[in-house]
């Protein structure tokens, strides 16, 4: 039966939510910060102020450490039978489900991508992240381990590990995909009996505040999820620092990722990082144009380039460069730009003023490295908003700095190549400090697969890029971060291993 979705009571809703100033949840309330100074949120489609956040720092941190750290010890959530802790998750998962409109009408309004959009990608992934973890909950195991230590004739060695939650965990997480970040990041802590301390991003926090309400009705007990807002310099640094915090998950830039580092040596927090990318996709001659022109543009112009997993660098073999060139400035070109509830357009808005004016910057560097503009390269002056022309640059070199730094924006950098070598093809593919994704277009699968070996890069597509599912390893080589979100191994960063000896 498909659900009856009365709009006008979710519009009335939602408006009720966004006239709210959005406090911090802690132990199970929300508590407006010690100094009552707040943030505001700006729908980036408009330049509107559309609702506000209070911006907290160390106090409030400090607060909800505390309330983490005293629900960790008391074991109401790492010791709670495994199968009612995935019940909760599972129930968490479907609330989410059941809330689907008003998750996607917030994160519309909060990073103006379409509505429809978000519906597809956001929300649904973000409850199937819940659920495989939920699913792990009971499969959480040790193991025996066959002990060759020398014991006298008779006695015995029985060897096993236990796998056991870190504690209180801090996650930092950035604008682009805000809910399905927030749920992404939670998940394998909860799975693992981890109690959480999560920071929003300041330019895009609403769902999260949404997604709080929903954890407040899904039987989680207080104190197990608290968010603190504000600034990353301020709250975001005061998690990182904090001494009552076992572990840091962040995802953001790749010079914040250095910052988290260094304010997590004071107690060593363990720490993972899913940092920026500078993607390559590389189209070998013998490619389905048809299938990857398209799929090429999405990869990068997909929420305006605002994606670690943006596919930025595009190599392109000799023989068919022109046909590329020529196929990829039409459809950019047809794109229509904008933002509405509706979903009519294909490019939304950048997240902020200071985004569109580092993308602008990048592209006046572009220009006069002497890369080839073939298509964009403006503002959007007609909207009030933050929004550039999809933007490509043709014949670009590997030493431009458009090519080697993470942008950011609708801007796709084309690389011309003529060589069959894979070990040559991958060293253009391989020439950048980032490692996080990377596409492969060719018909001729053998070839893909030998290329993907020679790529370093925490995820390869072969005739796709970026096809993230729950139960896939994510994260980066190199400057892209350390260590691995969903899957098993996504899970592992949450767990102590215990080994446990007994002499019998
Ligand atoms: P950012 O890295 O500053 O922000 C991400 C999160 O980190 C936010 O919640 C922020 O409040 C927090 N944060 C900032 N400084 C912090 C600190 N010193 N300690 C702890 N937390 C801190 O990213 P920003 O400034 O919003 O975007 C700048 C650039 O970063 C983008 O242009 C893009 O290149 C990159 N970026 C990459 C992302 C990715 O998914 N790979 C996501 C967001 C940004
Ligand atoms: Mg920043």
């Amino acid at each position: 039966m498909n659900e009856i979705i009365d709009h006008e009571k979710i519009n009335s809703g939602i408006q009720a939510f966004l006239e709210k100033s959005h406090g911090h949840f802690i132990d199970g309330n929300w508590l407006d910060g010690a100094a009552n100074k707040t943030i505001d949120v700006i729908n980036p489609a408009t330049g509107d102020v559309i609702s506000s956040i209070q911006s907290g720092d160390e106090s409030e941190v400090d607060l909800a450490v505390t309330a983490a750290r005293r629900a960790f010890d008391s074991g109401i959530w790492s010791k709670m039978l495994p199968v009612e802790r995935a019940r909760i998750m599972f129930r968490l998962a479907d609330l989410i489900e059941m809330h689907t409109s008003q998750i996607s009408l917030l994160e519309a309004l909060d990073i103006g991508v379409s509505r429809d959009m978000m519906q597809m990608i956001g929300v649904k992934l973000a409850a199937n992240q819940l659920r495989y973890y939920a699913g792990w909950v009971t499969k959480i195991n040790g193991e025996t381990i066959t002990n060759s230590r020398a014991r006298p004739e008779g006695r015995e060695f029985l060897t096993y590990t236990e796998k056991e939650p870190v504690g209180v965990v801090g996650q930092i997480i950035p604008w682009n995909f805000p809910f399905a970040m927030a749920v992404q990041k939670i998940a394998p802590a909860l799975a693992a009996g981890c109690t959480i301390v999560l920071k929003p991003a300041e330019d895009a926090p609403l769902a999260t505040m949404y997604l709080a309400e929903l954890i407040a009705q899904s039987g989680l007990p207080s104190g197990v999820f608290n968010l603190v807002n504000g600034y990353g310099r301020k709250a975001g640094a005061a998690i990182s620092s904090h001494e009552g915090v076992d572990k840091v998950s962040f995802t953001g830039s790749t010079d914040v990722g250095k910052e988290i580092i260094r304010a997590a040596t004071g107690n060593l927090k363990r720490t993972t990082l899913e940092l920026g990318g500078k993607s390559p996709v590389i189209l070998l001659k013998d490619a389905n144009l048809e299938e990857a022109i398209p799929a090429i543009a999405r990869a990068i112009f997909f929420l305006s380039g605002q994606n670690c997993m943006a596919g930025s660098r595009l190599f392109v073999h000799g023989d068919i460069y022109d046909q590329v060139l020529k196929g990829l400035k039409v459809l950019a070109r047809s794109m229509t730009i904008g933002a509405d509830m509706e979903g009519t357009y294909d490019i939304g808005p950048l997240i902020s003023e200071k985004q569109l004016t580092r993308v602008m910057a990048y592209i006046d560097i572009g220009v006069s490295e002497g890369a080839r503009l073939i298509t964009g390269g403006k503002r959007v002056t007609s909207l009030s908003g933050y929004f550039v022309e999809p933007t490509i640059f043709a014949d670009c070199d590997p030493g431009m700095r458009i090519v080697k730094e993470e942008i950011f924006g609708p801007v796709l950098t084309i690389q011309k190549f003529d060589n069959e070598d894979l070990e040559e093809i991958a060293a253009l593919a391989n020439d950048n400090i980032f490692g996080l994704s990377a596409s492969i277009w060719t018909t001729d699968l053998a070839q893909g697969h030998k290329l993907a070996r020679r790529i370093k890069s925490g995820q390869v597509g072969i005739n796709v890029h970026a096809a993230i599912d729950p139960a896939t390893p994510f994260g980066g080589f190199k400057q892209s971060g350390w260590g691995r979100e969903f899957g098993r191994e996504g899970l592992e960063p949450y767990l102590e291993t215990k080994a446990i000896t007994a002499y019998l």
